[in-house]
């Protein structure tokens, strides 16, 4: 059994002051809920108030993105270390928007995944095609060309805390989700892969999340797919009723 997994990557949105705002509304929310993980990404300046804020509740919280090296000269950059000091347990890695805005290559995805494991970091990997690609029929290889890059040199007991978000690039921030299907097909493209790379013991453990465009009324029918394990919300996620809704929907 693979307990389902509700993340809330909240991009460049929130401040402090409204991250505490939404914590009031959404922590109520969850009291008591055991069925599932949540967890949130906020941006940097506002992780450690919510670090604080969600101690002693169900919630957890990662950041969006990390360097690879503890410290140095990195202007801009926050480290694996300096996470785990404020109590950070997840980190976002490899998303789409950084690929694409921050020239975050196949290699630094690589190197950052390493050094989550070794700080005990839960890494949540995201892989996704473009539209062209899939247009192609390049999904598969894309995918897997991500995988083989970002999981080399890591064995299966290293990656078995590894949280895998596919996230279809044309469905991320568009309002043009995946169907079912798509979503799940593509989940099995991941899971064989993994089985082929780990064995059947940790791909049938890994938890495969879906991003792009979920909202309150289409959450519940990718959640019904076999391969589906949970979402990865970014829009949705920054209303606290809808990321509830999104919750309790499922
Ligand atoms: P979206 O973003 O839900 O706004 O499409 C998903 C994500 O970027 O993780």
């Amino acid at each position: 059994m693979r307990k389902p997994i509700f993340a809330g990557n909240w991009k460049m949105y929130k401040n402090p002051k409204e991250s505490v705002e939404y914590l009031d509304q959404f922590l109520p929310m969850l009291e008591g809920h055991e069925a599932s993980e949540i967890l949130l990404f906020p941006t940097a300046t506002s992780l450690s108030t919510v670090m604080d804020r969600i101690q002693g509740t169900v919630v957890r919280a990662g950041a969006q993105t990390m360097h690879w090296r503890n410290e140095g000269p990195y202007t801009g950059q926050t480290s694996p270390t300096m996470l785990t000091s404020i109590g950070t347990t997840h980190v976002l890695l490899g998303h789409s928007e950084r690929r694409l805005y921050a020239n975050e290559t196949y290699e630094h995805v690589n190197l950052k995944l390493k050094a989550a494991i070794a700080h005990k970091l839960v890494p949540v990997l995201c892989l996704g095609e473009m539209l062209a690609d899939r247009n192609d029929g390049y999904t598969k290889d894309t995918l897997l060309a991500q995988m083989g890059a970002a999981l080399s040199n890591l064995t299966a007991s290293a990656v078995r805390n590894l949280v895998i978000a596919y996230e279809p690039v044309w469905a991320v921030g568009t309002g043009s989700i995946a169907t079912p299907e798509v979503a799940n097909e593509a989940h099995g493209m991941i899971r064989d892969e993994l089985r082929d790379l780990f064995g059947n013991n940790l791909a049938d453990s890994i938890r495969i999340l879906y991003g792009g465009s979920v909202r309150p009324e289409n959450s519940a029918k990718m959640l019904e797919q076999p391969e589906i394990d949970g979402l990865l919300i970014g829009g949705a996620s920054l209303d606290p009723k809808s990321f509830a809704a999104i919750i309790h929907n499922s």
